[in-house]
């Protein structure tokens, strides 16, 4: 029976374990499913001479029939690339182990594990993708593996937040992931109705922000006595890539392996540099990792059989070098070298008031624009 191999890489997120789940079972009696571990990593070690068995987890409909109940990946993942591993260019070996050894693969990723996938397929692998990413910047379909999750998650703490933030009368600011693309803290903002949020796409006047956010503050003070006690607080959802007018963006200045710079700490630096210039107290809170933790939303549920039926139906009709896409509510493909090199952002102009720091929500469809990638 001919072998897929399916391995998921870069940052986890909920809903891969159902995507894995439903390649299995499209798989049927026609495909034998082997899982790779750890990404692109256990495809490299594999194809660099370590144990194979070491890196490899075969995969039938019993073992796989209750992973959908929880979060994460089972078949664990890395921000390994097989053309910067250990700055060398291993990408011939690892295609050459792939074909050798499976009839296909499906990597399940973003940018970067799609990326390799592409330039993979360009040497000749035979490769589908499932795109998934919190970030939700993938060229080529609206609907990524987890973000829907990962938002659920940024307005419940906001939820919680706000009445704890209430009762002090506090400002935050909230850090949410979603490196070079703005979707997870506009979207996180929009549904948590927070009153400022701050996104990669553009450059944020910071001191001009907090001119807003001081401004707000002394509004609601003035009202002291009416309704409004428990009310006086204020939430800025500030994305991580944030470029600060004058500063750049805050990093923790190292790289991973495909070249993205580890980012964090705009939120603690905003609300330090708040209270500085403006003599009000401010705090910060990083969402972090629990952003991509837990069990999947609805959507990311339902959608992850969808992409994964999808992607063993690419198989079968040997559209390899094409990725499972789902948008406008269709589920389709197109070819992986939309995703090389590119991401998909926000477009500003259209869907953000940057001279009030504000989403502006009127659901056009035309919110997006694709880019390339400088690392
Ligand atoms: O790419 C997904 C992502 O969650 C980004 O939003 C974030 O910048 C990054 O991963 C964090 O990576 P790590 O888990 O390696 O710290």
């Amino acid at each position: 029976m001919k072998k897929i191999a399916v391995l998921t890489g870069g940052g986890d997120c909920p809903g891969l374990n159902n995507t894995i789940k439903w390649i299995v079972n499209s798989a049927g009696n026609d495909f034998e499913i082997e899982g790779i571990t750890e990404g692109w990593k256990g495809a490299i070690k594999a194809a660099l001479g370590e144990n194979k068995k070491i890196y490899t987890l075969p995969l039938n409909i019993e073992q796989v029939r209750r992973i959908d109940r929880t979060g994460g990946t089972i078949l664990m993942s890395s921000r390994k690339n097989p053309f910067n591993y250990e700055d060398k260019d291993v990408s011939d070996e690892v295609m050459k182990f792939l074909n050798d050894n499976y009839y296909a693969l499906i990597a399940i990723g973003g940018e970067d594990t799609l990326g390799a996938a592409g330039k993979l397929s360009r040497k000749g692998l035979r490769v589908v993708g499932v795109p998934k990413t919190i970030d939700k910047d993938l060229c080529g379909t609206q609907f990524t593996l987890g973000f829907d999750s990962a938002v659920d998650i940024i307005w419940r703490e906001v939820e919680k937040l706000k009445s704890t933030a209430g009762s002090h009368g506090q400002t935050y600011f909230v850090e949410a992931m979603g490196r070079s693309a703005g979707h997870l803290s506009y979207w996180s903002a929009v549904s948590a109705n927070a009153h400022f949020v701050t996104i990669p796409e553009v450059e944020t006047d910071y001191e001009k922000l907090f001119e807003k956010i001081a401004q707000r503050k002394q509004s609601l003070e003035m009202k002291r006595g009416y309704t409004l006690d428990g009310l006086r607080y204020t939430i800025t959802v500030v994305s991580e890539g944030t470029r600060l007018k004058g500063i750049g963006e805050i990093n923790k200045g190292k790289k991973d392996d495909h070249g993205n710079h580890c980012l964090g700490g705009i939120s603690e630096f905003l609300a330090s540099e708040y209270t500085k210039k403006t003599g009000y107290e401010a705090r910060s809170m990083v969402f972090g990792h629990i952003q991509r933790g837990g069990v999947p939303s609805f959507q990311d549920r339902i959608r992850a059989r969808l992409l994964g039926e999808k992607s063993t139906q690419l198989i079968r009709k040997e559209e390899f070098g094409s990725m499972a896409t789902i948008s406008e509510d269709c589920v389709g493909s197109v070819p992986l070298e939309r995703v090389i090199g590119r991401i998909r952002v926000l477009d500003a102009d259209i869907c953000y008031d940057i001279e009030n720091f504000k989403p502006v929500f009127d659901r056009s469809p035309k919110i997006y624009h694709e880019k390339e990638v400088s690392k």
